[in-house]
């Protein structure tokens, strides 16, 4: 559809053309969003062609993020679109999660299931594009892991030059790995995530730079087609919460305009609530949420949930209407929470990394206060895939988890791994007992 950029900042609104090169407003500089230009739109017809596209063979209709192009702001550009067949990742029952959960039912929209196994492809791939539509060569991010992995691996596709930078010794294996793999330049920097991304700011113009980070509004854009899809799944019938973990809050605003945009364009009536989910030691959204002051950094975040391990996300003021819009809530939950959430997920065949697993002991939490109720309709979005970490898994099962300030992590769901003699004797006698 035909969008312009324009500032976040409702006492703003000032516009701009959709090739701007722009992070922020040059007027005030408030955030940016993509905005449609157009109000026609029929639902029930492209409820129908977006059905349709499912049984396509064309890349773009096979892609979960392109397929739903009439509403992302790219209008013809689509054709150039650099995809990897992202999306389509799938809606999963869990009954032993919902039990532990406290609910009846819950389903896992499991973004790990993506080509880079987050849910950063669905950003990425409108990202790379717009990054190729603006002629740029040069793409960058700063990164916890799954932005650099994902955009290494959509750049080196469309033939960019990625660069990474990313806190050193505070990304898992498994991502760092991944944008080694994909051939991004990777940067490694001994300072935290919000003190690389204001350093990446200020180079991104002198290095000749795109910046990829979620700042950028074009990721936002595909994030929205989680939502897009989360519900063509569910036959257009809004869930009452949808639970996501909280970072950067990238996420957050996307989910957010995409529930805003259906509403708006009539595909649904009914709005679910957000549940934004953060660490206890990388909470600056939920503090600011049930404080009465002033948003607040976090200087030092603290958590193993490597990839929310953000004291300063950028997007807070999307995330913060956002979340009003959805009449929602900001939860917080501690380390022992997570892995054992996370472990619960894990045995119902379905698994995730750390930060994805935050959902589960959020809702765990809503639910013991009557937030949530126990027959309430609830999707939480599983953000990454399980081997992202395995370092954190194998240290939980082998009781050798600890948590930043250096405290054992009980693997209260532990499963060790044993060492048998080379003996079928013995083996089958262990196996009995
Ligand atoms: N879950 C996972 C697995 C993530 O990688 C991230 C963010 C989040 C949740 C939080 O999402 O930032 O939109 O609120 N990872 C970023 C990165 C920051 O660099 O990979 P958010």
């Amino acid at each position: 559809m035909l969008a312009e950029l324009a500032c976040f900042e409702q006492k703003c609104r000032a516009s701009f053309p959709i090739t701007e090169t722009i992070y922020n407003c040059p007027k005030c500089g408030g955030l940016l969003e993509a905005s449609f230009l157009e109000d026609r739109v029929e639902p029930q017809a492209l409820k129908q062609l977006w059905r349709e596209r499912r049984a396509s063979n064309l890349a773009l209709d096979q892609s979960g993020v392109w397929r739903y192009r009439e509403l992302l702001p790219f209008d013809g550009y689509h054709r150039q679109a650099v995809s990897l067949r992202e999306g389509d990742t799938p809606l999963l029952d869990a009954p032993r999660a919902a039990e532990y959960g406290g609910l009846n039912r819950i389903a896992f929209k499991h973004q790990g299931f993506n080509p880079t196994g987050s849910f950063k492809d669905n950003g990425m791939t409108c990202g790379v594009t717009q990054a190729v539509r603006l002629g740029r060569r040069r793409v960058a991010c700063v990164s916890t892991g799954n932005t650099s992995a994902s955009m290494a691996a959509y750049a080196s596709a469309a033939g960019l030059d990625p660069i990474v930078f990313i806190p050193r010794g505070n990304i898992s294996y498994g991502k760092l790995a991944q944008a080694l793999e994909y051939g991004a330049r990777t940067l490694q920097i001994d300072a935290n995530f919000d003190q690389i991304l204001a350093l990446v700011r200020v180079l991104a113009e002198r290095a000749g730079i795109y910046l990829l980070n979620s700042i950028n509004p074009f990721r936002i854009e595909g994030q929205k087609t989680i939502i897009f899809e989360l519900l063509d799944q569910r036959d257009w019938n809004p869930p009452d919460w949808i639970v996501l973990p909280g970072g950067n809050l990238g996420n957050t605003s996307a989910f957010g305009k995409a529930l805003r945009e259906l509403r708006r364009f009539g595909f649904i009536t009914k709005m679910p609530r957000l549940a934004v989910i953060q660490a206890e030691g990388a909470a600056p959204f939920y503090e600011f949420m049930h404080g009465a002051g002033e948003f607040r950094s976090v200087t030092e975040p603290r958590t193993l949930a490597t990839a929310i391990r953000i004291g300063d996300p950028v997007s807070w003021p999307k995330a913060l209407y956002e979340v009003r819009e959805s009449n929602g809530v900001v939860e917080k939950v501690s380390e022992q929470e997570i892995a054992d959430a996370k472990a619960i997920i894990g045995r119902c065949g379905i698994g995730c990394e750390p930060a994805s697993a935050a959902t589960l002991a959020g809702i765990r939490k809503l639910t013991r206060s009557s937030t949530i109720r126990p027959d309430e309709n609830v999707v939480a979005v599983l953000t990454g895939n399980v081997l992202k970490d395995p370092d954190y898994i194998y240290q939980y099962h082998t009781g050798q988890l600890k948590d930043p300030d250096g405290r054992p992590i009980e693997p209260r769901f532990g499963n060790q791994p044993v060492v048998v003699p080379n003996d079928p004797d013995a083996i089958a006698k262990i196996l009995e007992g």
